[in-house]
């Protein structure tokens, strides 16, 4: 099992590059799977989730390979699937990564059909996959529940899915997405209706695009697509992570630095940038860098919701978390995508912080110092909130299970040593 250590007491001070982002590129991974060639990522993040996705791309019978592009040393992920082999994704892989469910659809718009095992419950909530099941229903699939494999086929002989007119009954991104997916080689029309409006769906609708989709209306809560015979190789450019940088941010929030950002997403960033305004905090966008004084970040927000785009991403609601944990007065957050994202809440208050959950309710009571201990990661962004804790804490602080941190940040412990942190990793 790896730790991270962490020397708190110092504030961040440096530039920082943010890598590609995660929740662009696994979707662009899956979609690969409906093409009978190359699908190349360029600045694809180096990350667990990455190459796991790649795994059951493997398994499937992917090749893959990873490159150099124009000076980004191996980060163009090379996936070949013109000779895919399975159509099965087993329980050791689907019950790790959630967002392997879209592969169904993949499989069902590629082959006729696919099989998966239920992707299980999650730290931050139940997730169900509902949205997903009667969405690829309405596409004309036919899938049987058992308690170990969802086993999905194309209900008609001809072995294809048919454009159909689908309204999802909430927004999710996943839903959205994995619609997006099963109808680009559907027979004729699909119409998505109340879709997410995540940059990560447009930034999919480009992918597909670039791939010989008909994708039109992406980042609307209406998409349109147009059924394809086939698609053809393609490169998407992985767009930088918003939630890397946000997080980077809130590091500089937390031990009052000043930090450069190189490469910052800034339009998908202004939910964000308004709330560490809020708190305090300052920048300046230069030459495209995002250049910001976080010295004074450190004013309450007396209400935070997080919300669907273009609202407050419950991605960076636990780093903020943090942050608000050494404001100066009473913040209080409402949590309003995941039940129950407030795990993190139970260490930062053994590292001394005053916070009180109740329900999707958080009220923190900002305290001058949060006091280094042992404390364990339990999902990705609760992690990385535990390590921005730690950085702004006296004292040692150790961070357990850094491997779920890992799913999501390329280098989070080179880019804190770069910003002056003293972070250590151990252990394998
Ligand atoms: C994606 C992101 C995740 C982010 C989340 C919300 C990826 C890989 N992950 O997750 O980082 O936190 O969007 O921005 O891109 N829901 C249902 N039924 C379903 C599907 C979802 O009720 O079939 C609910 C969920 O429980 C949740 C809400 O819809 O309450 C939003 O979830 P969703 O947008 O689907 O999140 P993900 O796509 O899983």
């Amino acid at each position: 099992m790896k730790n991270i250590r962490i020397w708190g007491g110092r504030p961040l001070d440096g530039t920082v590059y943010i890598q590609g982002s995660k929740n662009a590129a696994l979707p662009v991974m899956a979609a690969a799977v409906l093409h009978k060639g190359m699908t190349v990522l360029h600045d694809c993040p180096k990350i667990a989730d990455v190459f796991f996705m790649e795994k059951i791309l493997s398994h499937l019978g992917a090749k893959t390979c990873w490159k150099d592009h124009f000076g980004h040393l191996g980060h163009s992920l090379y996936l070949d699937c013109s000779d895919l082999r399975a159509t099965d994704i087993p329980d050791e892989y689907a019950s790790r990564m959630r967002c392997s469910i879209i592969l169904l659809g993949a499989l069902l718009g590629r082959f006729g059909q696919g099989a998966i095992a239920p992707p299980g419950g999650c730290v931050i909530g139940k997730r169900p996959i509902d949205l997903h099941l009667s969405m690829l229903r309405a596409l004309g699939t036919h899938i049987e529940e058992h308690p170990k494999v969802l086993r999905a086929c194309a209900a008609d002989l001809d072995g294809e899915l048919y454009g159909a007119r689908i309204r999802f009954a909430k927004q999710s991104v996943g839903a959205t997405e994995h619609g997006m997916i099963a109808a680009v080689l559907a027979k004729g029309t699909t119409y998505l209706e109340n879709c997410a409006k995540e940059p990560e769906v447009v930034w999919l609708a480009q992918a597909l695009n670039g791939m010989g989709a008909s994708v039109t209306g992406a980042g609307t809560d209406q998409i349109r697509i147009e059924g394809v015979e086939a698609l053809h190789d393609s490169a998407f450019q992985v767009p930088p992570d918003r939630i890397v940088a946000g997080t980077y941010l809130c590091a500089a929030a937390a031990t009052r630095g000043k930090i450069c950002i190189e490469n910052p997403p800034l339009s998908e960033m202004s939910a964000f940038l308004g709330v560490y305004g809020k708190m305090g905090g300052q920048y300046d966008v230069i030459g495209g860098k995002l250049i910001a004084d976080a010295s004074g970040a450190c004013g309450p927000i007396t209400r935070l919701e997080t919300d669907v785009y273009p609202g407050f991403s419950t991605d960076l609601q636990s780093p903020v978390m943090a942050v608000l944990a050494l404001a100066r007065g009473k913040s209080h957050i409402r949590e309003n995508i995941f039940e129950d994202r407030f795990r993190v809440a139970e260490d930062l208050v053994r590292m001394g912080a005053h916070i009180r959950i109740n329900g999707r309710d958080a009220y923190i009571d900002g305290t001058e110092r949060l006091y280094g201990c042992r404390v364990t990661a339990q999902e990705l962004r609760g992690g990385a909130a535990l390590i921005l804790a730690g950085l702004a804490a006296e004292g040692e602080t150790t961070v357990d299970d850094f491997h779920l941190v890992e799913r999501g940040y390329e280098q989070i412990q080179e880019d804190i040593r770069s910003l002056g942190g003293r972070i250590l990793v151990e252990g394998e």
